[in-house]
């Protein structure tokens, strides 16, 4: 399917995606040569209404938003930037699920198109050699009574960067396709795998639970075992990562013998660079 230009996406709403989905993922593609975020574009959807499974993909972010209000930068082309509207009927204590199941979605999606096999860092960065690949930012949105309205999952896979592409302070830290396999891959592949990725992974998460996804998770974890330090929110704390914990949370083992199980936070990018 390389019939177009691989650096410009074709016209995605007039293309069937190949495969029958079981979740509305994919249901409406609204692509856009240049946004300021898709998360942000999409936001605006979600308000007026927009159904669970309406994606947003951007060939170039003018404002893309990382984790923790960090910018996102790439430049036109480079990279897929995409963002997808869900409105899971899971209990609200599930939610954090959401960002594992799709972090392991996106390594498939990664996996199948490329070879690559991504490692995920907790919660939801795809590492390949210690640097970072992809980033997916979550945005939950509740209704006045707490309940929540609706999800924006952000992602950003890095594809035809090179090494030197990246700013002076990523060079060490961040990757591509490109710059990992040294060929080019065509984003609406690696798109439509996307999209066949997570209706797969979030249907079953709708049906059967998180227990799939987390052993796919700790199959694909590069943080499980190891020593670290969890930043972000919360003070720094250091442990060992034991397990993944059928909640979603991380089990992190401190000095004194606790287990502890942590939601939010993350493991800052210096750290992996031990396994470089
Ligand atoms: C991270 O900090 O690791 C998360 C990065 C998420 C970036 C993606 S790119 C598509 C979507 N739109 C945004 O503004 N951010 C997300």
């Amino acid at each position: 399917m390389t019939a177009h230009h691989p650096d410009l996406l074709p016209n995605l709403p007039t293309l069937a995606l190949p495969f029958r989905r079981r979740t509305g993922i994919g249901c409406a593609v609204h692509h856009r040569p240049v946004l300021s975020s898709t998360n942000t574009f999409l936001a605006g959807l979600a308000r007026r209404g927009a159904p669970t499974g309406t994606i947003v993909l951007a060939d170039h972010q003018t404002a893309g938003r990382g984790k923790y209000d960090r910018p996102w930068v790439s430049r036109p082309g480079e990279s897929l930037l995409a963002s997808v509207l869900l409105r899971p009927s899971r209990p609200l204590a599930d939610l954090a699920q959401v960002t594992l199941v799709i972090a392991v979605a996106a390594a498939e999606a990664i996996t199948r198109t490329t070879g690559l096999a991504p490692q995920i860092k907790w919660p939801n960065d795809l590492m390949v050699g210690g640097r970072k690949l992809s980033g997916i930012l979550c945005e939950l949105v509740l209704t006045p009574e707490g309940d929540l309205d609706h999800i924006i999952a952000g992602i950003g896979i890095n594809i035809a960067q090179s090494r030197t592409d990246f700013p002076p302070e990523l060079q060490a830290i961040a990757t591509s396709i490109s710059a990992e396999t040294g060929r080019k891959v065509d984003r609406f592949d690696l798109f439509a795998a996307l999209v066949e990725r997570l209706d797969h992974r979030l249907s079953e998460w709708e049906r059967l639970g998180f227990e799939p996804a987390r052993h796919a998770w700790s199959v694909r974890s590069c943080t499980l075992g190891q020593p670290v330090t969890l930043s972000a929110p919360q003070a720094p704390r250091q442990g060992i990562a034991e397990a993944l914990g059928p909640d979603g949370a991380l089990c992190l083992r401190t000095a004194d013998g606790t287990l502890h199980s942590v939601i939010f936070g993350e493991i800052p990018l210096a750290q992996t660079q031990a396994t470089l």
